[in-house]
């Protein structure tokens, strides 16, 4: 037997035990006549020691051991002195005097410590076989393995049937590039790697296969960020015979069994439901971070015909002055150089400029732009934000959208530059009635705020929208929101051919290239096809919240860089000539 116990197992129950243990050298330290190790496994670490007076012969031998050199010992377990036990790890008053020793492979010095140090992530990604060793990642994939576990559970006890979808596919758009391989059976024709199995899913319910799950990968070949890979794994579902009520509540179960085994922390339900607009409205975002208020308020009241030309012609011209009020923290004042900053950084999200007032008493305020207001409308707008002493107005003038998404965006960064946010919060809810639409100003034509097959909200007339006004339909649509990150997005589908045709066509989708994509769903939609819905959530992005990780690379075993390689196997890379004779294709070098 190689083993007979892990090295996170032994303790005084196993006094005097004849005991066998495999691992890794995790440190070593020599006192002379004594050695001790502490050998390291995924479970955890136990210390052994070789001792002179027993075995002085094995002492030699294990002052060859080094750190990472995997070992088997043979020993007896011994209560540790009184005074050298270790009260932080489950193991920590036993140690296994050794004797016998095998060396099962050795290890060149690795290129960091496997211990809790910072170390550099790209060296940590070169050498992931050593990183994952390290207590951090273990504990993130072993919390990974669980939360799916609990989500397979309570799957399984809702009826859900897990069933697999192909992964060489046809595009099914959700709004990403796709990652193509080419076919070397059909020349010249390629298969898209699925950005999500959407509407496989769908046709599983033409299918009759009502309830269905699939821990899914999906691929998506869009520029990274720390909360995105170009694979990443959805805990995907799909229900017949259900309203937007049935999905969440489902969900909710689900979100709830895994907060409550995972964190015991019992969530209420129902979620909120905050809608789109109010969203936009108060947080100036779609997936607004509640862990901290400083919300957004509508200014243009106040401002109008004051004067003042920046204003004028914003609001003239439809537009809105929106502003926040900040506290700084004690004792932080915020400098004009900051503001200069702020007004460059925030200018990425459209807005023009970035004016503020620094608030002296209710009624008076510092500010280049003061002037141009009389007392009294800078009295109402310090009562309407309830601004006190030493706080700080921002507003932004511009198009309602832009002005409520870059003010969105400052609230977010000023809370996170100055510590505002309760790091132990855990704010979930739900955003509902989405747009159906969003019209795209660079391409001049409507994009699908969710993705095209989500079902528009039957308001009364709202087919004619289709003609008069797309942007008003709004769609049967929610995404689940935790701490300011979108973890899940689903929707009520279309499940009939004319409306689903008829998205298409306010997509501007012809009606030729809708059946060359789409022709099979289209099919199968007049086949019969049940009312369904569903939704997906972000398993990556779930976990590095629930486990308050930095990067969804932390609980990713092996993850792409944000460049989109794998530093360890180096992939992407060229491959033999004869690979590309084979798939009928050619490079072209620049
Ligand atoms: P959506 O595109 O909103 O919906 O994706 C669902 C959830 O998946 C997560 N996610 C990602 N996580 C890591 N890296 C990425 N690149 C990435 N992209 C998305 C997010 C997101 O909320 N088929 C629909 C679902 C449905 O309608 O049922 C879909 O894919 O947490
Ligand atoms: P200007 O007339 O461009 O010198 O701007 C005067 C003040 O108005 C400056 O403090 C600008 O930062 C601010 N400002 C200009 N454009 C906007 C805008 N779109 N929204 C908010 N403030 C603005």
């Amino acid at each position: 037997m190689m083993r007979t116990a892990t090295c996170g197992q032994l303790n005084l129950k196993n006094l005097g035990q004849e005991v066998t243990l495999s691992g890794w050298i995790h440190t070593r330290r020599d006192h002379g006549n004594l050695i001790f190790i502490d050998l390291r496994d995924r479970w955890g670490i136990t210390q052994i020691v070789f001792n002179s007076q027993t075995n002085p012969d094995l002492l030699h031998q294990a002052e060859t051991l080094r750190p990472e050199f995997v070992i088997q010992v043979k020993g007896k377990v011994e209560q540790r002195p009184q005074g050298t036990e270790n009260t932080k790890i489950p193991t920590g008053e036993i140690e296994v005097g050794v004797h016998s020793l095998v060396i099962l492979n050795p290890s060149p010095t690795p290129p960091f410590e496997i211990g809790d140090q910072y170390v550099n992530e790209e060296l940590r990604l070169t050498y992931r076989f050593l990183d994952l060793r390290r207590k951090d990642m273990v504990e993130s994939l072993t919390a990974r393995y669980r939360i799916t576990k609990i989500v397979r559970d309570y799957l399984d006890q809702e009826n859900f049937l897990e069933i697999e979808t192909p992964y060489l596919t046809k595009s099914t758009p959700e709004g990403a590039r796709d990652f193509l391989v080419p076919s070397r059976l059909s020349p010249g024709a390629f298969y898209a790697l699925p950005q999500s199995p959407q509407l496989f899913k769908q046709l599983l319910m033409v299918a009759g296969y009502d309830r269905y799950f699939q821990l899914a990968r999906c691929f998506r070949d869009e520029d990274l960020r720390s909360d995105r890979q170009p694979e990443h794994t959805q805990i995907d579902l799909e229900m017949s015979f259900v309203e937007e009520d049935d999905v969440m509540s489902t969900v909710e179960g689900m979100i709830c069994a895994v907060s409550e085994k995972m964190l015991g922390k019992k969530l209420e339900r129902p979620f909120r439901r905050m809608p789109y607009d109010e969203a936009i409205e108060r947080y100036g975002s779609d997936k607004p971070d509640l862990r901290f208020a400083m919300e957004l308020k509508d200014l243009t009241s106040f401002f109008e015909g004051s004067g003042f030309k920046v204003y004028d012609q914003v609001i003239e011209g439809g537009g809105r002055v929106r502003g926040l009020c900040f506290s700084p923290p004690e004792g932080v004042q915020i400098s004009r150089k900051v503001i200069e900053e702020l007004t460059t950084w925030i200018q990425d999200f459209g807005a023009k400029g970035l004016a503020w007032f620094r608030v002296k008493s209710a009624t008076e305020v510092e500010s280049p732009i003061q002037k141009f207001f009389d007392a009294g409308r800078i009295a109402n707008v310090l009562a309407a934000m309830n601004a006190k002493e030493g706080d700080m107005i921002f507003m932004v003038a511009s198009d309602p959208m832009v002005s409520a998404v870059a003010l969105g965006a400052l609230r977010k960064k000023l809370a996170e530059d100055y510590g505002l946010i309760r790091e132990d919060g855990f704010e979930i809810f739900w955003v509902v009635d989405f747009p159906l639409f969003e019209w795209n100003e660079d391409e001049k034509r409507f994009d699908a705020l969710h993705h095209p097959f989500t079902a528009p909200r039957e308001t009364p007339g709202y087919m004619e929208l289709f003609d008069t006004d797309p942007s008003k339909l709004r769609a049967k649509a929610y995404d689940l929101v935790l701490n300011g990150t979108e973890i899940g997005g689903g929707s009520i589908r279309i499940h009939s051919r004319e409306v689903q045709q008829r998205v298409f066509k306010a997509l501007n989708i012809t009606e030729e290239d809708a059946e060359t994509k789409f022709g099979f769903l289209l099919k199968a939609l007049s086949y019969g096809a049940p009312p369904h819905g569903g939704l997906a959530i972000g398993l990556d992005r779930l976990v590095t919240m629930l486990l308050k990780r930095e990067s969804i690379r932390d609980v990713i075993a092996f993850p792409k860089t944000q460049r989109g390689t794998c530093l360890m196997t180096e992939a992407p890379s060229e491959v033999d000539l004869k690979q590309l004779q084979e798939l009928n294709l050619n490079i072209k070098r620049s």
